[in-house]
C-alpha cells in the first residue's frame, strides 16, 4: 500500500460549537465544512492545515460510537486517517493477508465523499486507523 500523507485526524468532541473558538479564534484555522454523516451518527467539522485536515466529530445520538468513545475515554483524538494512493480496497486485502484485524472489510462512503475503511486498534498499536481515498470519477 502506498500512503501519501495523513489525510486527517479525527477528534471526538461533545460539541463542535463549543470547540470553534479554540480552532478559529486561537489556532486561527477556519472551519470550511460542517456535515452530518447519518450512518455514523456524527456531525463533522473540517479544518485544513497544510495537506492534513482536522475532523471534529460530535455525536448526533446517544448510541453513536463517538458518544460511547467520549463516555469511556473522554474527548480527544479518536482516529488517524491515511490517504491511500493505490486504493483502499487493495490496501484492505493486503493488510488482511498480513493478519491485521479489520473493522470494515470493504470501503464505504464517509464524510467529504471519501471512500473509507477502518482497521481495528488491536492490530495498530491502539490507534483506530482509517484508510481513505478520493473516489476516481
Ligand atoms: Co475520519
Amino acid at each position: 500500500m502506498n500512503i501519501s500523507h495523513i489525510e486527517h485526524l479525527g477528534i471526538a468532541v461533545k460539541s463542535i460549537e463549543e470547540q470553534l473558538p479554540y480552532y478559529e479564534g486561537i489556532l486561527g484555522v477556519k472551519c470550511y465544512n460542517i456535515e452530518v454523516v447519518e450512518d455514523q451518527k456524527v456531525k463533522t467539522a473540517f479544518f485544513k492545515i497544510g495537506q492534513t485536515k482536522i475532523e471534529l466529530l460530535e455525536p448526533t445520538s446517544e448510541d453513536s460510537t463517538i458518544a460511547k468513545f467520549i463516555e469511556k475515554r473522554g474527548e480527544g483524538i479518536h482516529h488517524m486517517a491515511f490517504c491511500i494512493e493505490d486504493g483502499v480496497a487493495n490496501a484492505l486485502k493486503e493488510v488482511e493477508a498480513k493478519g491485521v484485524k479489520l473493522i470494515d472489510h470493504a470501503p464505504r462512503r464517509g464524510a467529504e465523499g471519501l471512500d473509507i475503511a477502518f482497521l481495528h486498534p488491536k492490530s495498530t498499536g491502539g490507534v483506530l486507523t482509517e484508510l481513505c481515498e478520493t473516489p476516481k470519477k
